[in-house]
């Protein structure tokens, strides 16, 4: 089983009041307007909104992609707004596990390579750490494809892989932007187990989603809409069994 690091801090993360403004020639767009929620360790949030609402502009923030504008964002006790670049670098190769919907994974290199990518970056590959890449492949399940190409691979196996490389350096959230948009529903099932599975374990999640039957299986949904927060509601536990089980009940059957 793999352990994550234990927390001091209540707080996944703090957003309070989070702008981001971008400042083109001939307009200004204002991307978030004014944000402010909580996001308890151990959550599981779902952020949904029409297109253009600011869901990748706050994933983004939480990531440590880009800066705000202004208002404040605590990862644990760090303002991030007030980091400078290295210090930003520092916290999201640490804490963060980005997933992406396009995988973003790197054709040339086999499956237990890809997984390695971050560590090689960081030129901290040593044979423990090898040992852990292998132990992740395992847990989403492609032990038996470590030498497969990404081309060789369905596309719910590639997310895994994905999946797998943004838990190497153990992150104390994993944020992951429509990570289920390109997939069908078994596979998307699958993804959504295995999210199910590394929150069971303590981890912090957010995804981003268009979907309601996969936000029904977070514990929380947070709606954007005009890079405001509209509404911000508790799934029920019945919420959250009855998404499972109609997803299950529901799954094409294989040929
Ligand atoms: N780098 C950028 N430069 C200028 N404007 C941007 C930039 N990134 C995003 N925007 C604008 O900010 C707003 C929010 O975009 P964002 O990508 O966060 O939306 P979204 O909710 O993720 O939408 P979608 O569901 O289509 O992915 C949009 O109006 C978008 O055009
Ligand atoms: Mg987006």
């Amino acid at each position: 089983m793999i352990k994550v690091n234990a927390s001091t801090t209540q707080h996944a993360c703090r957003i309070r009041d989070l702008k981001k403004e971008y400042v083109l020639k001939s307009e200004t767009v204002r991307a978030l307007r004014g944000v402010t929620f909580d996001v308890p360790a151990g959550d599981y949030v779902a952020i949904m909104g029409p297109s253009g609402s600011g869901k990748s502009t706050l994933l983004n923030m939480l990531g440590c992609l880009d800066q705000p504008s202004s208002g404040e964002l605590f990862l644990g006790e760090d303002n991030v707004a007030q980091m400078t670049d290295d210090e930003l670098a520092d916290v999201r190769s640490r804490r963060i596990g980005f997933v992406f919907q396009s995988y973003n994974l790197i054709q040339q290199l086999t499956v237990v390579e890809n997984i390695q990518v971050p560590l090689f970056y960081q030129g901290r590959l040593g044979p423990k750490e090898q040992a852990r890449c292998l132990e992740l492949a395992q847990m989403v399940g492609l032990k038996d494809r470590l030498s497969h190409r990404p081309t060789q691979l369905s596309g719910g196996q590639q997310q895994r892989v994905a999946i797998a490389r943004s838990l190497v350096n153990d992150p104390y959230f994993i944020l992951a932007d429509e990570p289920t948009g390109n997939l069908d529903s078994r596979t998307t099932e699958e993804i959504l187990q295995l999210f199910q599975r590394l929150n069971d374990e303590g981890r912090t999640i957010i995804l981003v989603t268009h979907e309601d039957e996969v936000s029904k299986r977070a514990k929380r949904v947070v709606r954007l809409k005009d890079g405001l927060v509209q509404w911000d509601r508790t799934n029920t536990e019945e919420v959250r069994a009855q998404a499972a089980k109609y997803a299950i009940d529901n799954m094409p059957v294989e040929v």
